[in-house]
């Protein structure tokens, strides 16, 4: 892309739609995109599909493409954070992505999460910064009802462990999450934060799921987020990789059930999932 013109400042992309960030175009990727962090996990999430290809790559910006058992479904990673994690919403939603499910890892704030136990998010406290860029503290982060039940049910279907609630997404993974800095720095204003979100309800930490939850509600998208917990800040434990494989396995069965919802509600002319669409569902499958 080195040299090329784009089409204004404003607008960083090619007349075929390519993405300056991620350089995707319409028709490189699904409807339903996982969105993991890192983009090694792309391609272990792609190692799950019956057919998969990589579609494109740049900066921390992987793209896999391919199908899981039938279904056209893509795999981006946003980086760590908020900001990066933002651009790889923006630039998906542009060329038709509609339906974004972040499959990542996280540190539990209660004992009764095991470490390799999976969450999955009902909604976010934004405690980050990018959110804000887009829209006053006091809207709210919510993830999307089918995209959370579909997650709900592919746990169930696996038989993995999973709890469901609320998440603080924070832009520092140390001092923003009450992990000592360097020097064992800690402003007085993080003393205490893991008490605080315990007492409100909050079940973990992680860094993105507030922006995503955010951006597809203002952007009428569909998001949910399932995180492996592989740190818990009440027991000191920390496994690196506990769960993840299980996370993946959800995520992408939970694209298989939704792109299934979506067809009957499609069929039924119905604008939303709700108990008598999915008893119809069951009965499809069969059960
Ligand atoms: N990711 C986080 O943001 N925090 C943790 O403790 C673990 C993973």
């Amino acid at each position: 892309m080195a040299g090329r013109k784009l089409k204004s400042a404003s607008v960083p992309e090619t007349e075929e739609k390519m993405q300056y960030h991620l350089r995707v175009k319409p028709g490189d990727v699904s409807r339903y995109v996982l969105v993991p962090g890192d983009p090694e996990r792309v391609k272990r999430i792609a190692s799950f599909w019956d057919k998969a290809w990589e579609v494109a790559h740049h900066r921390e910006y992987l793209t896999y493409t391919g199908y899981y058992k039938g279904v056209l479904i893509s795999a981006t990673s946003t980086g760590i954070g908020s900001p990066s994690t933002a651009i790889a919403i923006e630039e998906l939603a542009r060329i038709g992505s509609d339906t974004f499910i972040r499959v990542g890892t996280t540190g539990a704030l209660r004992k009764e999460i095991d470490i390799g136990d999976l969450i999955i998010s009902t909604g976010a406290v934004r405690l980050e910064g990018t959110s804000k860029q887009y829209v006053t503290p006091e809207y709210p982060a919510v993830s999307s009802l089918d995209v959370t039940l579909a997650l709900i049910e592919a746990c169930e279907e696996l038989g993995v462990r999973y709890h469901l609630g609320l998440t603080a997404s924070t832009d520092s993974f140390y001092v923003g999450q009450e992990r000592p800095g360097y020097k064992g720095y800690l402003p007085p204003f993080n003393k205490g934060l893991v008490d605080f979100l315990k007492s409100v309800g909050v079940l973990n930490f992680e860094m993105e799921a507030a922006t995503i939850f955010t951006l597809a509600n203002i952007y009428g998208l569909r998001a949910g987020s399932i995180c492996a917990a592989i740190a818990n800040r009440e027991t000191e434990e920390f496994v690196v990789d506990a769960g993840v494989d299980d996370a993946i396995r959800a995520a992408n069965e939970a694209v298989k059930i939704l792109s299934e919802w979506d067809e009957l509600r499609s069929i039924e002319g119905k604008k939303y999932i709700s108990p008598s669409l999915i008893k119809k569902w069951f009965e499809r499958r069969g059960y």
